[in-house]
């Protein structure tokens, strides 16, 4: 990696915060609550980060300073030696996934350079993602979903029938659905973990050709700093439901509300990503234990280089 603030060494005492983060929340798989798992991976990514010579701070957390104790936006990491850093974080994404011990739970965060990330705020986002080799301009917000998979079928050379597009399954995409069935696309529904479903664009293994819908704005930008790892598109236009969202927005700096933000202005920086897997999934092995130790699987990518790489760790139990 030759960028001199994302540093090798950096990256990997990335691999070992999301790696804590997602033992402790492991733990607690299949116990049904999530506000426990969430938390034991919020304590254990903090504790890791502090530990790191590096000065980080949280851009996009759990939440404004006064409802996260831990890990909330503006919140200073690190020993306080080394590189200024912005820090992208979801200690436990899917902790409903978590509580019920189901597939694709994962610890995940994104750094950059200062500046590097959009500060999203805690809102929903409209996202669209396709993976790497497709021109610009064939895919867009403001297109149906049909006509979107259409268009990515025709440079693909395929049918649209063997289309296949990642939506969240929830009631608010019926729309979204309705269009991509009238279109003829295979749809791959999700239950949880929209950061999994935009990555599984750029992995031919996925199956997966586009991911559309709306979820989480801070997980908008943590997908994008993947993607701007490995290539591929990426769109992102804020959903606010109320005026107290618009005034979260507002506190992060952002003033055009309609705004929709293209890859490289949701991660303008370079970027390393991490996420390790909590439960078993279709990116990432979940945490195991096996003879008294305990093995995890992370996928850590970095932009500079477009480094991709699967690091398997096991220590005692
Ligand atoms: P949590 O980890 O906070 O449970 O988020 C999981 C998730 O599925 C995200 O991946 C997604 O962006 C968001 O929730 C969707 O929100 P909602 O469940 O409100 O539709």
């Amino acid at each position: 990696m030759n960028n001199n603030v994302l540093t090798s060494s950096l990256a990997d005492a990335m691999v070992r915060v999301t790696e804590e983060a997602a033992i402790a929340a492991a733990r607690l798989a299949g116990r049904g609550d999530e506000k426990k798992a969430d938390a034991a991976a919020v304590d254990a990514m903090r504790s890791a980060f502090n530990a790191v010579d590096f000065k980080g701070r949280v851009v996009i957390g759990e939440g404004e300073r006064d409802e996260a104790p831990m890990l909330y936006i503006g919140e200073e990491v690190g020993t306080g030696k080394g590189p200024e850093i912005d820090i992208a974080l979801d200690p436990l994404e899917g902790t409903t996934l978590t509580a019920k011990a189901m597939a694709n739970a994962c610890a995940v965060l994104a750094i950059a350079p200062r500046g590097g990330l959009l500060h999203a705020p805690d809102t929903y986002m409209d996202k669209l993602a396709i993976g790497p080799g497709y021109p610009e301009g064939i895919v867009s917000l403001d297109k149906s979903p049909a006509d979107n998979i259409r268009a990515l079928a025709k440079h693909a050379g395929r049918a649209v029938e063997d289309m296949t597009v990642c939506v969240l399954d929830r009631p608010r995409h019926q729309e979204i659905i309705d269009s991509l069935r009238s279109a003829g696309a295979r749809i791959a529904l999700i239950s949880d973990g929209d950061v999994a479903g935009v990555i599984a664009t750029t992995d031919p293994a996925t199956g997966i050709d586009m991911y559309v819908g709306q979820g989480g704005a801070p997980e908008g930008v943590l997908a994008a700093a993947a993607l701007k790892c490995v290539g591929g598109q990426m769109f992102g236009r804020l959903v606010f439901r109320n005026e107290d969202e618009k005034k979260r927005a507002a506190r992060t700096g952002i003033t055009d509300f309609d705004k929709t933000y293209s890859l490289n202005e949701l991660a303008s920086g370079e970027t390393v990503f991490c996420a390790t897997g909590v439960t078993p999934g279709s990116l990432l092995d979940g945490v195991s234990v096996k003879d008294g130790r305990v093995h995890t699987h992370t996928l850590v990518m970095t932009s500079t280089d477009g480094m991709v790489r699967n690091v398997r760790s096991a220590r005692k139990a």
